[in-house]
């Protein structure tokens, strides 16, 4: 395994050639938004802002079309791919400039380990006593309508594949594809040092969200994954992660498999007018 570290607070575990090279460009490519990342470098200045003002359409269509994409195609992520959308993803605001962030990108052989790694431990019948998550992501108490939410966006995936309610054998065997990177041949993880407060976390969605976008507009697409977060002591020691750091949460990036039933999940958002309020 070889541990790279790099630019950005980023390092990059592999352990084969060939995720490092540039593949040849697979036919999702050619759905790629209009801003392609050759262009992005052109036209980056030397701070890295882009001296232009996008059009809406361009930045609407990169965040209208993500989504969390749950059967990925093998095709490998180019190296230069990654890296580029991590520099963009990198002038996400902090407060105070902080940039909170340190990422981990495994690929290949590296990614294959830690995957039966996690699988293993989420087939573990002793699980839910030994894997504890560090922080928690959702309310002790739930109260509606985030509960009504939580509970159709699970029974809506679980109808299109099919799975019925209280077959858990069959919905243990779907999340655990959490735990296979739903096939993308790449795995990201994030994780912050603990010493930061609550308004970092703040910064970290940002910067979360600012990746999933620059990826879209490379034709790529991701699943952030808090499925992980259980499973941080597996994950420190695949990373070696020093112990001042804590995982935030992981995300695979990959080249979508558009022939996925799962994929065609779609998913309900309020109307504008449901959560805000405008006052004059
Ligand atoms: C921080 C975070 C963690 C998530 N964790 C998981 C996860 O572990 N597994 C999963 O399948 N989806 C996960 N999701 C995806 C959400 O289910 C998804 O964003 C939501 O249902 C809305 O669907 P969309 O992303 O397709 O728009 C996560 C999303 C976020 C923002």
């Amino acid at each position: 395994m070889d541990v790279t570290p790099g630019q950005y607070g980023v390092c990059v575990i592999t352990d084969t050639g060939s995720q490092a090279r540039s593949p040849a460009r697979p036919p999702a490519r050619k759905r790629a938004l209009a801003l392609e990342s050759s262009q992005t470098a052109k036209t980056v200045g030397p701070a890295g802002i882009l001296p232009m003002t996008p059009s809406p359409n361009q930045v609407d269509a990169a965040l209208m079309s993500r989504r969390s994409i749950r059967a990925f195609l093998p095709t490998p992520v180019a190296r230069a791919d990654i890296e580029a959308i991590l520099e963009a993803a990198s002038r996400a605001p902090s407060g105070t400039n902080t940039q909170p962030w340190k990422v981990y990108v495994v690929t290949g052989k590296s990614l294959v380990r830690l995957s039966q790694a996690l699988v293993a431990a989420y087939n573990d019948p002793q699980r839910d006593a030994l894997y504890q998550e560090e922080y928690r992501y959702y309310p002790h108490q739930w109260v509606s309508p985030y509960i009504d939410r939580r509970r159709k966006i699970g029974w809506d995936l679980y109808g299109l594949l099919g799975i019925e309610k209280g077959d858990k054998a069959r919905m243990h065997e779907q999340h655990a594809q959490n735990y296979r990177f739903f096939g993308a041949p790449v795995g990201l993880f994030f994780t912050i040092e603990r010493v930061m407060e609550r308004g970092s976390w703040l910064d970290y969605g940002m910067f979360l969200q600012a990746i999933m976008t620059a990826a879209r507009g490379r034709g790529l697409d991701t699943c952030p994954q808090a499925a992980f977060t259980p499973f941080h002591r597996v994950i420190a020691e695949h990373l070696g992660l020093p112990a001042e750091e804590q995982l935030v949460c992981g995300m695979s990036l990959g080249f979508a498999d558009e022939s996925a039933l799962v994929n065609t999940l779609r998913t309900h958002r309020e109307p504008v007018e449901q959560f805000t309020r405008f006052l004059d």
